[in-house]
């Protein structure tokens, strides 16, 4: 019998594993299921867990003494969070932009001017390595402060080859420097940068005859996604871009319907996207081809609330259609300067009227399965990694019941703590 290193003893356990074997992500009647056990024990080694259940079985499954033992005292672990949409690599503020949208003007204006995504761009190029990769791990300390332990991240704050490869190249540096996993996506089809304007054709063969080729052979396989809506990218521009992507073997997302309905939302889950995101504009339509693909849908509250909006995504009528619904923050400079999942989750169970439980296992295993990260993040089980969160309450309705705070009283990565008990 092998010894564990850390024992996690006294607690209740949420796996969201509710069937052994189970695989995917949940939906409609499964949404909620987080497979809760009372009484229960994680027992650690080799940085995966060794056993989760039930006390007496975990006791009974490890040999002799725990290296160190943890009386959780009651309280809930979870998996660490994924955050299934974030684009943290950027630099200045828009602040000012901020002030101008609650004073009346709205996102798309401002973007159709020059300012939005492009003024962020403008700031970024400018940016040095240091200066970006330093503000980086300080949003992911941030992130993992409030648990996260998986970040699904977006360039497409650099929109020309090199910005771009460069973005991505300062993803997976913060991915070897810090303890958060880091999934990385090139975001090309972001906006039409400055030296573009007008000239979005051209733009977009860019992407598609240059950027594309480079970033399949730099980083294969990895993810491309694209912002069609009005004032980004059409539908036919969209089809162009994730087209030539799935032919050179990287893996397909979308912005869709965050303003208007393009139909992208079909396009991309008939394509075979592992997630669509946004989704507030979603039609009947959409949702269908969603829930027939399989597609995760992944909503992004604090945007809505990030723009001042009372618009959120029909959550209930995706549920309803068997759409497995995901959960991320959308971290970034203009519509979600937020490094908070649990926000995430108030913020859902009010306005999308995810339950407690239906928001967690939309911000842990779907949240996992909506960024290809299934087989190792998102669930406590046997031999998965060990990534997980120990809560301050012992109650799972807590996370979204209480807002404002931060309920995480510690993370483990990778089987160490990164923050709490013996961090
Ligand atoms: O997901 N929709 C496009 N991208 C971001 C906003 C990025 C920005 O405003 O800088 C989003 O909301
Ligand atoms: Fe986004």
């Amino acid at each position: 019998m092998p010894r564990a290193e850390i024992l996690i003893d006294n607690a209740r356990v949420a796996t969201m594993a509710p069937l052994a074997g189970a695989r995917g992500a949940l939906a409609g009647a499964d949404q909620g299921a987080i497979g809760l056990i009372e009484g229960a024990a994680v027992a650690v080694a080799d940085g995966r867990i060794l056993a989760v259940g039930p006390r007496a079985e975990v006791r009974a499954a490890i040999d002799g003494e725990p290296g160190a033992e943890l009386n959780a005292g009651g309280r809930l672990v979870i998996p660490g969070f994924v955050d299934a949409h974030s684009h943290p690599v950027w630099a200045g503020s828009r602040a000012a932009e901020f002030e101008q949208r609650i004073a009346g003007a709205s996102y798309v204006a401002i973007m159709e001017a020059g300012g939005g995504i492009a003024s962020t761009v403008r700031a970024t190029r400018a940016a040095s390595d240091a200066a970006l990769l330093a503000d980086l791990l300080e949003r992911l300390d941030a992130l993992m402060a409030q648990g996260v332990t998986t970040l699904e991240a977006k360039t497409g704050y650099g929109l020309e080859t090199g910005q771009e490869l460069r973005q991505l190249a300062l993803l997976a540096e913060a991915d070897r420097r810090h303890p958060v996993h880091i999934v990385p996506t090139f975001l090309g089809a972001h906006a039409v940068p400055d030296e573009y304007r007008g000239r979005q054709a051209d733009y977009v063969a860019l992407v598609v005859e240059e950027m594309l080729p480079a970033v399949a052979a730099a980083w294969p396989g990895v993810f491309c996604d694209v912002f069609c809506d009005e004032g980004a990218f059409t539908l036919a521009e969209s089809a162009r871009i994730l087209g030539r992507a799935r032919e050179l073997g990287l893996r397909l997302k979308a912005h869709s319907d965050e303003f208007a309905d393009l139909g992208c939302t079909a396009l991309a889950a008939e394509l075979g996207a592992h997630s669509v995101d946004h989704l507030v504009a979603a039609s009947p339509a959409g949702m269908d081809a969603m829930a027939a693909a399989g597609t995760v849908a992944v909503l992004l509250p604090g945007t809505t609330f990030g723009l001042g909006s009372s618009h959120f995504a029909p959550a209930a009528e995706m549920r309803a259609r068997g759409v497995p619904l995901a959960l991320g923050t959308d971290l970034n400079p203009g519509t979600c300067p937020s490094e908070s999942m649990p926000l995430m989750l108030a913020i859902a169970a009010r306005y999308l009227r995810l339950t407690p439980a239906e928001g967690l296992v939309a911000a842990t295993r779907n949240a996992a399965e909506s960024c290809g990260r299934g087989a190792r993040a998102g669930r406590l089980e046997a031999g998965w990694p060990a990534d997980l969160v120990l809560l301050r309450s012992p109650d799972y309705r807590d996370l979204a019941y209480r807002f404002g705070g931060n309920p995480v009283a510690g993370v483990m990565v990778g089987g160490r703590w990164t923050i709490g008990p013996a961090a």
